[in-house]
C-alpha cells in the first residue's frame, strides 16, 4: 500500500506512543513510525505488555500496530524515510549547572535536532510535541538550517494537552489543537500540512493557529493555570480545617460561578505528575531570565503551596496519631500520581512514603497499577517497606490507612471487615476525599479528610 504521508515520532513515551496511535487510527492513509533510543521500551510497544497503562490504549494499538503504526529503534532510517517528524522526547528539569532545579534540560531535545540534521536527505517538517521553553523553536531552526545543501526544515510548535488516565479520550476529542508556525509562505504551508492531519477527526474550529512563541508559551501557561487552581483550593483546604468549613462545599459554591467553573477544584495531597512542577519551574526560570522577579515569585508560590500541602498531610498524621509514628504500620492506598495510570513520576506518594519512613513508620504500599514503579521509586530508601496489591490485605494489622490516589476501587470496599483487621484505634487519612467519611466514622474509624473537620472518637 502507498501511504499519502509518512510520519515519524522521535520519543516513544507517554505522549509519543498514544498520540501516534491516535493519528494512525484516524489517518489510515498515513504511515506512522515511532522510534526511541530505549530498546526495551520499543520491545514493550511491540509486545502484548505495553510500557504504559492507559485505559483504551491496548485496543488502539491492537487496531493499528503492523497496519500503519510501527515501533522501531532505527532512528536513522526513520529520519531518512519520513517527511513529517514529531519530536516528543523528555524535557525534564535540569539537575546540574546553571538553572539546576528550575530550567528545562534540553539535552535530549538538542541531540534529536542534530540527529535530524545528520540523517536527513530531503526537506522535512519538524514538529515540537515536547513541552519546551519559549524560543526553543528558534534554536531548533538554527541547528537544522545551518547547512547550505538545499534541504529545508520548517519547525512548528504543536504542544500536547492530553492528561494521563484520560489520554485516549483527550486525543480523540481534544478541547483544541494548537499549531504555532512562522508566518512565511513555507511556514504556513507546513502548518496546513499538519492541520490536514488533525482535520481527519478534529473539527476545524478547534484547530487554532498562532505564532510559534505564543504556542510554546501557551503550553507552559495552560499547565501553570491548572496547577494554580489546585494550589488555590489546597491553600483554602488548610483554612477550612481550622475554620470548620468543608472544602468540598466551598469548591462547589465557588465552582458554580460559570466564570470560575467546577473542574480542577478537588483538594488533595497536592499535584504530582511529570509536568506541572517542571513546567511551572520552567516558567519561573524564564521570568527570572527576563528580569520579571515579581511574576516569577507569583508562579513559584504555586509550587510552594504544593510542597506545603504534602508536608501538612504528614504533620496532620503525626498530630492525629499522638505525635509518634515510630514502629506504627501505615498502609498507603495508591501510589500513582493520579487514578487510571501506573505513572508515579513526581507522585506525592513518593514524598509521603519517604517522610513516613523518616518518622520510622513501617510502610505498606498498595496500588492496582503502579507497584512496579513504586518499587523502583523507593529502592534504596531505608526502613521497612512492603508492597501488596490487594488493598484489604495490605491494610491488615495496620494502625492507619492513607489514601493517596483516587482509584475508584477504594470507594466500595468492605470497611467493616477492614476495620476489624486493623490495629486499634484505627485511623483513615483520606488524601483525596473519596470515601464516605461519616460511614467510616460510624464503623469505628477516626477519619481525617482534607479540608474538612476530622471525625474522631476521642
Ligand atoms: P517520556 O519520558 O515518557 O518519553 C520520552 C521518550 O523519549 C523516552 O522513551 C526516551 O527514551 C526518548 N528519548 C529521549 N531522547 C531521545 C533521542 N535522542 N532519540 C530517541 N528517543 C529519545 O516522556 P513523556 O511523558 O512522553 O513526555 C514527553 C514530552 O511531552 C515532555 O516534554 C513532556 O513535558 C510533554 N508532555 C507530557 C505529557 C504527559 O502526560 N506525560 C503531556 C503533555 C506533554
Ligand atoms: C496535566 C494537564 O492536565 C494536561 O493538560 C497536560 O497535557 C499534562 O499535565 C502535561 O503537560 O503533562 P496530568 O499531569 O497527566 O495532565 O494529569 P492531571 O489530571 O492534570 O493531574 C495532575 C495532578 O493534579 C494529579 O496529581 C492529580 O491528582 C492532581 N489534581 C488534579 C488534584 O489534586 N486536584 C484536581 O482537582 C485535579
Amino acid at each position: 500500500m502507498t501511504f499519502q504521508k509518512r510520519i515519524l515520532c522521535i520519543g516513544a513515551g507517554y505522549v509519543g506512543g498514544p498520540t501516534m496511535a491516535m493519528i494512525a487510527h484516524k489517518c489510515p492513509d498515513c504511515r506512522v513510525t515511532v522510534v526511541d533510543i530505549n530498546p526495551e521500551r520499543i520491545a514493550a510497544w511491540n509486545s502484548d505488555d505495553l510500557p504504559i497503562y492507559e485505559p483504551g490504549l491496548d485496543k488502539l494499538i491492537a487496531a493499528t500496530r503492523g497496519r500503519n503504526l510501527f515501533f522501531s529503534t532505527d532512528i536513522e532510517a526513520g529520519i531518512r524515510d519520513n517527511e513529517i517528524i514529531f519530536v516528543s522526547v523528555n524535557t525534564p528539569t535540569k539537575t546540574f549547572g546553571l538553572g539546576a532545579g528550575m530550567a528545562a534540560d534540553l539535552q535530549y531535545w538538542e541531540k534529536t535536532a542534530r540527529q535530524i540534521l545528520e540523517f536527513s536527505e530531503s526537506s522535512k517538517i519538524v514538529i515540537e510535541k515536547s513541552t519546551l521553553p519559549v524560543k526553543t523553536a528558534l534554536a531548533m531552526e538554527r541547528i537544522l538550517n545551518c547547512r547550505e545543501n538545499g534541504i529545508r526544515f520548517d519547525v512548528l510548535s504543536n504542544p500536547e494537552f492530553l492528561a494521563e488516565g484520560t489520554a485516549i479520550s483527550d486525543l480523540e476529542s481534544p478541547d483544541r489543537i494548537l499549531i504555532g508556525s512562522r508566518e512565511t509562505p513555507s511556514g504556513l504551508k507546513a502548518r496546513e500540512t499538519l492541520v490536514e492531519i488533525y482535520a481527519e477527526w478534529v473539527p476545524r474550529e478547534k484547530i487554532i493557529a498562532s505564532n510559534i512563541w505564543s504556542s510554546e508559551l501557551s503550553k507552559l501557561v495552560a499547565n501553570a493555570f491548572l496547577a494554580q487552581r489546585i494550589s488555590s483550593i489546597n491553600a483554602i483546604s488548610a483554612l477550612c480545617e481550622k475554620a470548620e468549613a468543608d472544602v468540598t462545599e466551598v469548591a462547589r459554591a465557588v465552582g458554580m460561578d460559570t466564570r470560575i467553573g467546577p473542574r480542577f477544584l478537588n483538594a488533595s495531597i497536592g499535584f504530582g505528575g511529570s509536568c506541572f512542577a517542571k513546567d511551572i519551574l520552567n516558567l519561573v526560570y524564564l521570568c527570572r531570565h527576563y528580569g520579571l522577579d515579581e511574576v516569577a515569585d507569583y508562579w513559584e508560590s504555586v509550587v510552594h503551596i504544593n510542597r506545603y500541602q504534602q508536608e501538612r498531610f504528614i504533620r496532620n498524621m503525626l498530630g492525629a496519631m499522638f505525635n509518634t509514628l515510630a514502629g506504627k504500620k501505615i498502609c498507603l492506598w495508591g501510589f500513582a500520581f493520579k487514578a487510571n495510570t501506573g505513572d508515579t513520576r513526581e507522585s506525592p506518594a513518593i514524598f509521603i512514603a519517604r517522610r513516613l519512613l523518616e518518622e520510622r513508620a513501617e510502610v505498606v504500599v498498595s496500588d492496582p497499577k503502579a507497584l512496579k514503579n513504586a518499587r523502583a521509586d523507593l529502592a534504596g530508601t531505608e526502613g521497612s517497606i512492603a508492597f501488596i496489591g490487594d488493598p484489604v490485605r495490605a491494610a491488615k494489622g495496620c494502625h492507619a490507612v492513607a489514601i493517596l490516589t483516587e482509584w475508584d476501587l477504594y470507594r466500595n470496599l468492605d470497611f467493616g471487615k477492614i476495620f476489624k483487621t486493623m490495629a486499634q484505634p484505627a485511623f483513615l487519612f483520606d488524601g483525596r476525599n473519596v470515601l464516605d467519611h461519616r460511614r467510616c466514622f460510624d464503623i469505628g474509624f477516626n477519619v481525617y479528610p482534607i479540608g474538612k473537620p476530622p471525625l474522631t472518637h476521642f
